[in-house]
């Protein structure tokens, strides 16, 4: 069955990326006999909307399939089932020729920023790249990554340095200029800060806010630390075990989460408001996740889920709108008790 999405954030509007029953089961690892395990469903039938100029969250905890989904999207991985549309072309199954006229609407930005910029080449060739594949000429390309350098806070005079040269929150300017280079209008953003230190988080974080305003991009922006998510996105997916389970409306979600896991997500994240901080109770939940290779079954969080009852030991609660405004969906029989 293919899940609608209801919450979208484009009010109307044709959404610039329409993703559906997204699913990614890698085959599983070989064992000692030959066979091969269960596969790893990363990513297991996710659907969501993202309009034009529109930052959606994405948010869980390590493994859930956040990463994956991303990679997904900008077809860095070809999904097993499901479809992504983009501005209103099914990309899933185009070839790699019928894909590269697109691509350069389609970029990402990675977590480590020294391991995904090429050690041995020059920020003016880091940044260039993208636009010679796109048939620009060297002169131009080279005067673009200049222009694109002061951009995003950098001195175009370094052109020629190499990226050890630069510190951390430097060298995550210079992979966000090479995404921008083409002039993309979707940006998957994983976990752009994380590697970064806790001072430099911030102006990384208003570099992509200030951009998204002038260039009118489109986020998605994945993230384990729910305070950054909170800052950048219009809308948050929260994930678990590769599935949604809850999507919808920033302020919403954050100040009355429905879903239990949400809310102990939620429950861990300290209150700048010290009266708040000393009433803040913290829902520790029980073990790890479980493994996406046997997922449990019903509701997958169930094992782990502090209101749990029979029904969710046996069947699974899919995503619905689960507020009067219909700014939210959840999958939980119980949402919001
Ligand atoms: N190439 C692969 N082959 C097999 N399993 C994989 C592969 N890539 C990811 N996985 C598995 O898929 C699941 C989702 O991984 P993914 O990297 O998408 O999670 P994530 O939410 O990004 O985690 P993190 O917060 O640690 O970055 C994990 O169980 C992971 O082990
Ligand atoms: S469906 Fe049941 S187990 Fe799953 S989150 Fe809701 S209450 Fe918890
Ligand atoms: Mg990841």
């Amino acid at each position: 069955m293919t899940a609608e999405p209801t919450t979208t954030g484009g009010a109307g509007a044709a959404p610039l990326l329409a993703v559906r029953d997204l699913t990614m089961a890698f085959p599983g690892r070989r064992g000692r006999t030959g066979g091969r395990g269960a596969p790893v469903r990363a990513v297991d039938g996710i659907s969501f909307d993202l309009a034009a100029g529109e930052t959606l969250g994405l948010v869980g905890e390590s493994g859930c399939g956040k990463s994956t989904t991303g990679r997904m999207l900008v077809r860095l991985l070809e999904p097993t089932s499901g479809s992504v549309t983009f501005d209103g072309r099914d990309i899933t199954r185009l070839s790699q020729g019928a894909l590269r006229p697109l691509r350069r609407h389609l970029q990402m930005v990675f977590q480590d920023p020294h391991s995904s910029l090429n050690p041995r080449q020059t920020v003016a060739r880091i940044i260039s790249d993208p636009l010679l594949v796109q048939g620009w000429s060297a002169g131009d390309a080279r005067r673009r990554a200049a222009e694109l350098m002061e951009l995003v806070g950098l001195i175009p005079e370094h052109i020629d340095r190499y990226p050890h040269e630069f510190s951390g929150g430097q060298a995550q300017r210079i992979g966000i200029a090479r995404s921008l280079a083409t002039s993309p209008r979707l940006i998957v953003a994983d976990e752009p800060v994380s590697a970064l230190d806790v001072s430099v988080q911030a102006q990384i974080v208003n570099l992509m806010e200030r951009l998204r305003r002038e260039l009118g991009l489109a986020y998605v922006f994945i993230a384990h630390d729910l305070s950054v998510v909170k800052r950048v996105s219009d809308r948050v997916a929260v994930m678990y075990l590769g599935r949604i389970v809850e999507i919808g409306d920033k302020k919403s979600l954050y100040d009355d989460p429905r879903h239990p896991y949400t809310r102990a997500l939620l429950s861990a994240v300290p209150l700048p408001d010290p009266a708040a901080e000393r009433r803040r109770e913290r829902i520790t939940l029980l073990g790890d996740p479980p493994s996406p290779a046997a997922p449990p079954p019903g509701c997958t969080f169930h094992p782990r889920c502090p209101k749990a009852q029979e029904v969710c030991r046996t069947e699974r609660p899919l995503l619905r709108i689960a507020d009067p405004g219909a700014t939210r969906e959840v999958a939980c029989h119980f949402p919001g008790d």
